[in-house]
């Protein structure tokens, strides 16, 4: 299963990716904790990464595209992925495309959680992340269910950077549903209601029954 997760800032891609991943047992691969990973190791990319998403702009597409690369050449991706947060431009679409192509893989279906903006700004501003594994949970949620650490405020998930974050997406990354509808591959989801029942229309999407995912 080659899996893409897309939609807004705040739509659920990486809270829906981990049910997935849980449930098929496939890597979810997400861009964002990638680089958030690298600017909490400190790294050459993590000190160039960290502003720019800091500001909730985008990170050059050719630093992306490698990052993709090196990632689909690890062992995990050979029986399948979730794809979360890339591509999100079009030149980075058309890298994939052929990356893919030169691994004789393409995407089973773009899973896209459609949500409004006005539902997205409130699921942001209290959203809660592990520092740790950069795993993301409800607002409310003190410790990390995984390794207990205090969870923490995402740097990006500050109104202004927020808001820049929504006009980037609808400039430059809305246009690859057109790219992907084109394709047949897009399978739109109403990415609002409780996560189990989003959960519910995905696999639905998929044509997998919730009983057979979590058998
Ligand atoms: P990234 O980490 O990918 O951020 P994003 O796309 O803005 O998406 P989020 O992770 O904020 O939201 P999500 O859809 O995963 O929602 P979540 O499940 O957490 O990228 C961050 C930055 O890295 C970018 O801005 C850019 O700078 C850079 N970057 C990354 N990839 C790049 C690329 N390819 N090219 C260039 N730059 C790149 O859910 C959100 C909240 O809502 C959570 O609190 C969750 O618990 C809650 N929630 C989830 N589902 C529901 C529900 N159904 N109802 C109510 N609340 C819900
Ligand atoms: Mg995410």
């Amino acid at each position: 299963m080659n899996l893409l997760i897309y939609g807004p800032p705040g739509s659920g891609k990486g809270t829906q990716a981990e049910l997935l991943h849980q449930a098929f047992d496939v890597p979810h691969i997400a861009t964002g904790d990638i680089l958030r990973g690298e600017v909490a190791a400190g790294t050459p990319l993590g000190l160039k990464a960290q502003p720019i998403m800091a500001g909730g702009g985008y990170v050059p597409d050719d630093i992306m595209i490698g990052i993709i690369r090196n990632r689909l050449q690890q062992g995990d991706s050979q029986k399948g992925f979730i794809m979360d947060g890339f591509p999100r431009t079009i030149p980075q679409a058309e890298a994939l495309d052929s990356l893919l192509d030169d691994l004789g893989r393409r995407f089973d279906r773009v899973v896209y959680l459609n949500v409004e903006t006005s539902e997205l700004v409130p699921r942001l501003a209290g959203r809660m992340t592990c520092p740790i594994d950069q795993k993301t949970y409800p607002p409310g949620t003190e410790k990390c269910p995984l390794d207990g650490a205090t969870l923490i405020q995402r740097e990006d998930d500050k109104p202004e950077a927020v808001k820049k974050r929504i006009e980037v997406y609808l400039e430059k990354t809305l246009p690859l549903l057109e790219y992907y509808r084109r394709q047949g591959l897009v399978s739109e989801i109403d990415g609002v209601g409780t996560i189990q029942e989003i959960h519910k229309r995905v696999l639905t999407a998929l044509g997998q029954s919730a009983d057979v995912a979590s058998s």
